[in-house]
């Protein structure tokens, strides 16, 4: 099994983290967690991976700006090698009605959900099917496949997302590259946990399992995406959301 260097996007968080743990537990792998520059749990994070005996490492970027993302990704190579898997995790809400939607709130999510998929991946695509072998797995969501009330934004962004990933799985199949989309329903993280109440409990009242999904779930289907024996799977949009949606 070849160890790999896997990059995940807003990788301290709550998917992220799990992802994080899942992938470097595989073969071994080099695991590089990306942050916002200045992200203040950074080294109590690193030292909790570190103390686990895993080989992790931070990498300070904003992903939905393109100048910052190339930076980041010129650091990794440098510092830990070229990219090999990378899974575009990072991620934001702000819920809101169209009729009370910000100018703001619609671009906050676009940019940091979905214009970070190609800032990202445009700066390690090439490197991947150069070297023949790469997997890229993106963060989608029920939301993007069913809409969600109060979600233009998000919904738009996640479903741009697997758009994206059909498209490009094309182009880069033949050089040995993987383009895949997971869809996760309501996962227990801090993103689900700030809904408000009452909306939370209908909502999971509405899901067939009764329960929300626990952030292993999603990095153990992320990491089959992400392994060699996944090879032939690729513009796929796996869903995991406890029987909420069956597209
Ligand atoms: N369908 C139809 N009508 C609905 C509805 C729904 N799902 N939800 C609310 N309404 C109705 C309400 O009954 C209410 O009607 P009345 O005015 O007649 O009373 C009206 O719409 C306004 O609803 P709210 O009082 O809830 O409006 P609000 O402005 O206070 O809040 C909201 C709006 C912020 C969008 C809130 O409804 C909310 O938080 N919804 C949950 C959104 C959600 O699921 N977010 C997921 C975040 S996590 C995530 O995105 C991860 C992932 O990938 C799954």
């Amino acid at each position: 099994m070849t160890r790999r260097v896997a990059l995940i996007t807003g990788g301290m968080g709550g998917i992220g983290t799990a992802v994080c743990r899942r992938l470097a537990k595989a073969n071994g792998n080099v695991v590089v967690a990306n942050c916002l520059p200045g992200y203040a749990k950074k080294d109590e994070w690193l030292a909790s991976m570190c103390k686990d005996g895993f080989e992790v490492h931070g990498a300070e970027g904003d992903v939905s700006d393109f100048e910052s993302t190339a930076a980041m990704v010129r650091k990794v190579e440098a510092e830990v090698g070229p990219v090999d898997i990378l899974v575009n995790n990072a991620g934001v809400v702000r819920d809101n009605m169209l009729k009370k939607m910000s100018l703001a709130e619609w671009m906050a999510v676009i940019q940091s959900n979905l214009n970070s998929v190609f800032n990202v991946t445009k700066n390690v695509i090439d490197g991947m099917t150069e070297r023949g072998w790469g997997r890229v797995v993106n963060m989608s969501s029920v939301n993007g496949q069913k809409g969600q009330f109060g979600q233009t934004n998000y919904s738009a962004a996640k479903a741009g997302v697997h758009g994206f990933a059909k498209a490009l799985a094309q182009e880069v199949i033949r050089k040995g590259v993987t383009v895949n989309s997971v869809s996760p329903g309501y996962v227990e993280t801090d993103m689900v946990k700030s809904i408000r109440k009452d909306v939370l409990e209908k909502l999971i009242a509405g899901i067939p399992i009764g329960r929300l999904a626990q952030p292993e779930e999603i990095a153990s289907l992320v990491a089959f995406l992400s392994s060699e024996e996944a090879g032939y799977i690729t513009g796929a949009n796996i869903a995991i959301n406890g029987g909420m949606y069956m597209a």
